[in-house]
C-alpha cells in the first residue's frame, strides 16, 4: 500500500472561475485562498466546505491542462493527496505502473514551499502528490 498522509483536495476544472465559485458558495462553501500559478498556468481558487477544500482550476490557453477542460468541462479532475516524502511517493506510484504527468514543481497557489507532482493510474484518473 502507498503511504497518504490524507487528502489535501480534490480538483475540479472549471471554464469561469466566479460563475463557479459563486455555485459552490451558493452550496454553502467558502474561499480560502488562490491565487494565479504561472507553473501550472492557471488561476487557482481553494473553496472549502467542512474541512474538504475543492480546488478550482482555470487554465489558460496555453496550459498543459487546457486540453482538458475542453473534453471534461467543469468537472473534478483529480484528487490531490498529501504526503511526507514527494519523491519517494513519486517513485512507489511509478514502481505501481503510474506515468509520472508533471514531476515535481512549486505549488505557489498551496504556499511558499508547497511542492506537487502528477501522474496518471489506469484505474484512478489523475493523482496528485503534495509536500507541504
Ligand atoms: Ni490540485
Amino acid at each position: 500500500m502507498i503511504n497518504m498522509k490524507k487528502i489535501h483536495h480534490i480538483g475540479f476544472l472549471a471554464k469561469n472561475l466566479e460563475k463557479t465559485a459563486k455555485d459552490f458558495e451558493s452550496m454553502g462553501y467558502e474561499r480560502n485562498g488562490g491565487g494565479f500559478d504561472p507553473i501550472q498556468k492557471a488561476e487557482i481558487l481553494f473553496m472549502n466546505m467542512d474541512g474538504v477544500n475543492v480546488e478550482l482550476v482555470v487554465p489558460s490557453e496555453d496550459s498543459e491542462v487546457y486540453p482538458l477542460l475542453k473534453k471534461y468541462r467543469n468537472a473534478p479532475y483529480h484528487i490531490c493527496y498529501e504526503v511526507e516524502n514527494l519523491e519517494q511517493a513519486i517513485e512507489e506510484f511509478v514502481k505501481q505502473g503510474y506515468a509520472l504527468f508533471r514531476p515535481a514543481v512549486k505549488a505557489v497557489a498551496i504556499s511558499e514551499t508547497a511542492r506537487v507532482a502528477f501522474l496518471m493510474g489506469r484505474n484512478v484518473g489523475m493523482v496528485e502528490l503534495v509536500e507541504l
